[in-house]
């Protein structure tokens, strides 16, 4: 797709990003670079993030690897270190790292519910609580990103709803607390995004067809949309913009077109 942006919009900004090897937030960091930022990517397996060190660094970006478990706070504190031992300060922190399986109510044991919980929703304040100080003394920035699962209820996806209602929670209290710090908190809330592991979990071949119909827009989402709100919303044209978590669905949730 071409570049709506100009190239430079991101110059000289690190940008920390769990979950930044594949998927949306992938796309999202590479979307980064390719706009002038230093990227810094996290995944619990440094071979997540070797594809996406490789391309970047093709097109003469720099991307820092790093592996950690963003349920375990000590190794998210030892990651925002070594970044800021690399790089000198983070600017921008996106928290993409989730887990997902289709799973119903009645089957889903605690750990099940926990360990989503725990990834999506600890995950996020955890990285979010790291990278404070490093985030006060750029004036930086947090993207989190979301969903819309918990807008209306989806079936067997209880564990993530609730995980991704506690993300939406963080977004609003820390915009409001560390606003006053110069950090700006939003989120991006997906819809139905092709070509992402969440939707080769989430949804049947079959049911593809019938749900494109159902989407307003007409399209299932591209990867490069959310690079694009993303990138919207890290620039300093969103300079005003904090506590938001920006739908990009196409218009399908307010149908209630659920993927089930
Ligand atoms: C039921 C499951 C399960 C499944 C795991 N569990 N998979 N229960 N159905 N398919 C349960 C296990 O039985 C166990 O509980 C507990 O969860 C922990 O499982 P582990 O495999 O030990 O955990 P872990 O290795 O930490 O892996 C967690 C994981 C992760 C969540 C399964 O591997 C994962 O999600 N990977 C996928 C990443 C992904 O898809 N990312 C994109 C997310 S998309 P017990 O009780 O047995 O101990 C997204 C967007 C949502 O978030 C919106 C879409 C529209």
């Amino acid at each position: 797709m071409d570049k709506i942006f100009a190239d430079n919009i991101l110059q000289g900004k690190v940008a920390f990003v769990t979950g930044g090897g594949t998927g949306i937030t992938g796309g999202v960091a590479r979307a980064f670079a390719e706009h002038g930022a230093k990227l810094a990517i996290v995944s619990r397996k440094i071979e997540n993030l070797e594809a996406m060190k490789a391309e970047v660094e093709a097109f003469g970006g720099e991307c820092f690897t790093v592996a950690a478990d963003v349920r375990e706070y000590e190794a998210v504190e030892n990651a925002i270190k070594q970044t800021v031992d690399h790089y000198g300060k983070i600017d921008i922190v996106v928290n993409g790292a989730a887990g997902n399986f289709l799973c119903a109510a009645d089957q889903l044991s605690p750990n099940g519910f926990g360990t989503v919980v725990d990834i999506d929703t600890k995950g996020t304040f955890n990285v979010c609580r790291a990278s404070f100080e490093a985030l006060k003394e750029s004036k930086g920035q947090i993207l989190n990103i979301s969903a819309t699962l918990h807008y209306l209820a989806t079936p067997m996806q209880i564990h993530v709803s609730a995980a991704k209602a506690g993300v939406d929670a963080i977004t609003r209290n820390l915009s409001v607390e560390w606003g006053r710090h110069g950090i700006r908190v939003n989120g991006i809330a997906p819809g139905p995004i092709e070509d992402t592991e969440g939707m080769k979990r989430l949804l049947m071949p079959e049911l593809k067809d019938k749900l494109v119909k159902k989407i307003p827009i007409g399209r299932f989402g591209r990867i490069a949309d959310i690079e694009n709100a993303a990138l919207f919303l890290t620039s300093d044209a969103a300079s005003y913009v904090n506590g938001v978590t920006l739908v990009v669905d196409g218009g399908s949730w307010l149908l209630g077109t659920s993927l089930m």
